[in-house]
């Protein structure tokens, strides 16, 4: 949750709670990955296999500790850990205009799609979220 709320800006509506974290991990297919510094958590992904393929839920990597390829690790550690899993797909969602849309593409996502209005933000406006795929055939 440290990472959480310092990750996610509120504006966005992007941000879950402890309580739907809480939810979710209880869930079979469900698995965390953190990175840390030491003790320090610096960032987290969580993501989810249903049959034969996997979603990456939430990707968030600490404001100090950005731009120093944490984000790209967590995400190629997400995509083996779903092929452990028995996963050909990851598929995510991205706030359109998020800049964590450039991690995705330089990584082999491509857009599968687009949901209007999707997230919510602090003030009741609404952000379209992309949908972007990738094959883990190739890795
Ligand atoms: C997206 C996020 C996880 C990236 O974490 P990070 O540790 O900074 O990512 P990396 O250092 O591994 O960056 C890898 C590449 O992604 C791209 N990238 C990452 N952040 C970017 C930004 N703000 N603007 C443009 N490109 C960006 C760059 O190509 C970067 O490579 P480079 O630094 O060599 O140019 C982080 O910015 C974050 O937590 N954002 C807020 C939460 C969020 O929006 N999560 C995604 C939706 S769930």
């Amino acid at each position: 949750m440290i990472v959480m709320n310092e990750a996610f800006d509120p504006a966005f509506g992007e941000a879950w709670t402890r309580a739907q974290c809480a939810g979710i991990m209880s869930l079979p297919g469900v698995w965390l990955t953190l990175a840390s510094e030491g003790e320090t958590p610096a960032g987290f992904s969580l993501a989810r296999i249903v049959a034969d393929e996997a979603e990456l839920l939430l990707i968030g990597v600490r404001p100090g500790w950005r731009r120093r390829g944490i984000g790209r690790a967590l995400l190629h550690a997400t995509e083996i850990e779903a092929i452990a899993r028995g996963a050909g797909k990851l598929h995510l969602e991205v706030r359109a205009e998020n800049p964590a849309a450039a991690l995705y593409v330089s990584a082999g996502f491509t857009p599968a799609g687009r949901r209007i209005g999707y997230y919510v933000g602090k003030d009741g406006q609404l952000f379209d979220a992309v949908t972007l795929s990738k094959s883990l055939d190739a890795i």
